[in-house]
């Protein structure tokens, strides 16, 4: 949804606009694209590989944009070293890229075998998704899977998790894998999910803790937004949508930030057909109040 983003950010020349998921860095380039040819962009990712690629995707546009090692949530602080009062555009595309994907060695994919970590950041102390399977509460492992993944077993995974990590603790990608299988047993209807991508949706989003970093973003944004400035956010699971849907609903009432989208905006289905996970995409705009 390249240039619905653009549009929704009514992108121009001369204005400072936040990729704060930049990623490879697709979005960001589009973006300093439509504003050249002295449009900036500040890119913030939490993940250091991902800023790499992106650091050489947008090498081209020289001193127009800077790359910030940090989540979107501490954007706020990054305005105040930078001395830039605020920016024209915000946007959060969220969820994993690609290369996180295919290529991170992270485990975020069930289709190979890796360690099971799943950090966004693995410079940040915190847990694995190896650690929250081998020391979470069988209850707190149901509620991620039921709430996170909307997983329709999530009582009997987290039960046998809790069986099997006495015998093996969870190490890598495929003892997870086989759980699932396992429990699901053999039959899975053609073109249906892989069984195990709820869960694994589930565990990335608790060790990252993405929508407790999105509530903070969102009851930070109308301020680090210029008057007239647009947000844009780009979410994959209904979790997500509901807390930009709201937020954005309160904005209104409170005549801070006025909707542009009333219903999200979707992918047409050419995009869907050629990028398959961007089926669930919902864009959804608003605009801050104010000359
Ligand atoms: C879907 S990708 C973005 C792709 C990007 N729009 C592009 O065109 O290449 C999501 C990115 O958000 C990053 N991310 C997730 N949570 C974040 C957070 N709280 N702060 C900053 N980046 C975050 C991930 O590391 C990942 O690189």
């Amino acid at each position: 949804m390249v240039e619905e983003v653009l549009v929704g950010l009514d992108c121009r020349s001369g204005r400072m606009y936040v990729d704060g998921t930049v990623g490879e860095g697709g979005h960001a380039a589009a973006i300093l694209n439509r504003t050249a040819p002295d449009g900036k962009l500040w890119g913030l990712d939490r993940d250091p590989a991902v800023l790499k690629i992106a650091a050489g995707r947008l090498a081209p546009y020289t001193s127009r944009f800077r790359l910030f090692h940090r989540s979107y949530a501490q954007l706020g602080e990054i305005l105040a070293e930078t001395g830039e009062p605020a920016a024209a555009g915000i946007l959060l595309d969220l969820g994993l890229s690609l290369q996180q994907l295919q290529r991170s060695g992270r485990g975020f994919s069930f289709q190979g075998d890796e360690p099971l970590d799943m950090r966004f950041n693995p410079e940040e102390p915190g847990q694995t998704a190896a650690d929250l399977l081998n020391r979470a509460t069988p209850a707190a492992l149901e509620k991620i899977f039921h709430e996170y993944g909307e997983e329709p077993h999530a009582r009997r995974y987290a039960r046998l998790v809790v069986a099997s990590r006495r015998q093996h603790p969870f190490r890598f990608t495929h003892q997870l894998v086989a759980l699932v299988q396992e429990a699901q047993g053999p039959g899975r209807r053609r073109g249906e999910r892989h069984p195990a991508t709820r869960v694994f949706q589930a565990l990335r989003i608790a060790v990252n803790r993405e929508l407790e970093e999105l509530a903070l973003f969102l009851g930070e944004a109308p301020g680090w937004l210029l008057p007239g400035g647009r947000l844009a956010v780009i979410s994959y699971h209904s979790l997500e949508d509901r807390l930009v849907k709201q937020r954005m609903q309160a904005w209104e009432r409170a005549g801070v930030m006025r909707r542009l989208t009333r219903k999200p905006l979707a992918p047409s289905p050419g995009e869907v057909e050629q990028n398959p996970r961007a089926r669930s995409a919902k864009l959804r705009v608003a605009e801050k109040i104010g000359k």
